[in-house]
């Protein structure tokens, strides 16, 4: 893998094959289907999820290794880093370095990230690049910016535009129940906000110009038979890229650079973003990327807002979160208790602990729940009664603020105003 915490930058990969499944051959000779990953589709047939590794190496992005670790902790002057980063849920970057180098140097950037809201409730899989960008808000101490985009669900699903509207606000209030600092955060709803901004507008205008539609069906693999939306939304998710968007926010200053918090199916987008950067002299934006949150049934099948035991949601009870985890969480128990105490059970698909890895801040409890249950000692059904606690409490603290999220609060989130921020 390379390591790249000192590397130039490069040049991203450009990737055509997207949109189109993959078929490689396996170290038999034969044809297997191998993982298949954009912003749309997530497929694996292994219960151990996407091979990230072989996904970095297609993506073109880099690993984030150990020296990148220990030099985030240096410039940031923290003595620990957050346990998604350090637990290797976000496992690959661009250009990082690059922001830690002008942290380095005393300069500020901004945070950037965004949600699609696709369904009423968010679940728990929705909350890891929001838990990442708060603690990356509060570290550095930067704006950050949210886009939520209701215009991308209205073109990708059979959703009125009333019912996007109504579950993007419903998501903001989830969002902020987060905790975001009030004044560094702006949030806007793609299709409320970016009609009333000409910053916004001249910014889509620059990018617009310089790509066409061949790039775009290459890029995202749309068709003759899909719709202009589609087409034209890829550049609304790279405008926030760039602080020329908002001029209230950086009083007109048009190289602030950026961090994007994603999930890694989100790359295609920002490789398209950072591919028109130089043209227009603007800074790329740099990536954090995450791996994908796994659904109850297995790493290899999907949370889906239309089947409630695939995920936990935010909006679920006590005795919900209890059922399903006792009914539907994998288990990497071995056939017989005879056999699992021979073997060990198999934490990389027992998705209780797999969940823990993202839940269980405490190192050495998760350290001890993996030994004993590699050794065989401990079986599933005890990793889920720790894994119901923990999420009941972080699903029931997080309906008690979400209570506490008046329209006036959304309101103050959502007004473009200038943020708290010394440049
Ligand atoms: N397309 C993303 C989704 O479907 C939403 C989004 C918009 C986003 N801008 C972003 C995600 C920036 C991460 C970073 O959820």
């Amino acid at each position: 893998m390379k390591t790249d915490s000192t590397m130039e930058s490069k040049t991203d990969a450009l990737d055509t094959s997207i949109g189109k499944p993959l078929v490689a051959a396996d170290q038999n000779g034969q044809n297997a289907v191998e993982d298949f990953v954009d912003p749309w589709n997530v497929h694996t047939s292994s219960m151990k999820g996407v091979d990230y590794d072989k996904l970095i190496n297609k993506f073109g992005c880099s690993a984030i290794d150990d020296s990148l670790i220990e030099r985030f902790k240096r410039v940031a002057k923290v003595e620990e880093v957050h346990p998604l980063l350090r637990r290797g849920v976000f496992f690959s970057h661009r250009d990082l370095h690059v922001i830690l180098d002008c942290v380095e140097k005393g300069q500020k950037f901004y945070l950037y990230t965004g949600r699609g809201p696709s369904s009423d409730a968010m679940h728990l899989g929705h909350l890891i690049p929001f838990l990442f960008t708060k603690w990356l808000q509060e570290v550095f101490d930067v704006p950050l910016i949210i886009q939520i985009t209701d215009d991308e669900k209205y073109y990708w699903k059979s959703l009125s535009l009333e019912k996007v509207k109504e579950m993007a606000v419903e998501n903001i209030k989830d969002i902020i129940a987060m905790d975001f600092h009030p004044d560094k955060t702006f949030i806007f709803r793609n299709l409320e906000y970016m009609g009333q901004s000409v910053g916004f507008q001249e910014t889509l205008a620059r990018i617009q110009k310089l790509v066409t539609v061949s790039k775009i069906r290459g890029q995202f693999g749309f068709s003759d038979s899909d719709c202009m939306g589609k087409y034209s939304f890829p550049f609304n998710q790279a405008v926030p890229s760039f602080s020329s968007a908002f001029p209230q926010i950086f009083k007109g200053k048009t190289n602030v650079p950026c961090l994007i918090p994603c999930g890694i199916d989100q790359d295609p987008y920002f490789r398209m973003t950072r591919d028109v950067a130089p043209r227009l002299k603007f800074l790329k934006p740099a990536l954090v990327h995450s791996k994908f949150f796994p659904a109850l049934q297995g790493a290899n099948s999907k949370m889906s807002a239309s089947d409630p035991n695939s995920a936990i949601f935010l909006t679920d009870t006590h005795e919900e979160i209890k059922e399903k985890i006792n009914k539907y969480a994998y288990s990497g128990d071995r056939d017989t208790v005879k056999e699992h105490q021979e073997k060990g059970g198999d934490c990389s698909v027992d998705i209780a602990f797999q969940y823990l890895t993202y839940f269980e801040e405490n190192d050495e409890e998760l350290e001890k729940i993996r030994q004993n249950y590699s050794s065989g000692e401990m079986f599933s059904g005890q990793i889920k009664e720790i894994l119901i606690k923990k999420l009941t409490r972080v699903v029931l603290d997080h309906q008690t603020k979400k209570k506490s999220i008046t329209e006036d609060i959304v309101r103050g989130f959502m007004t473009p105003r200038q943020l708290v921020f010394d440049f």
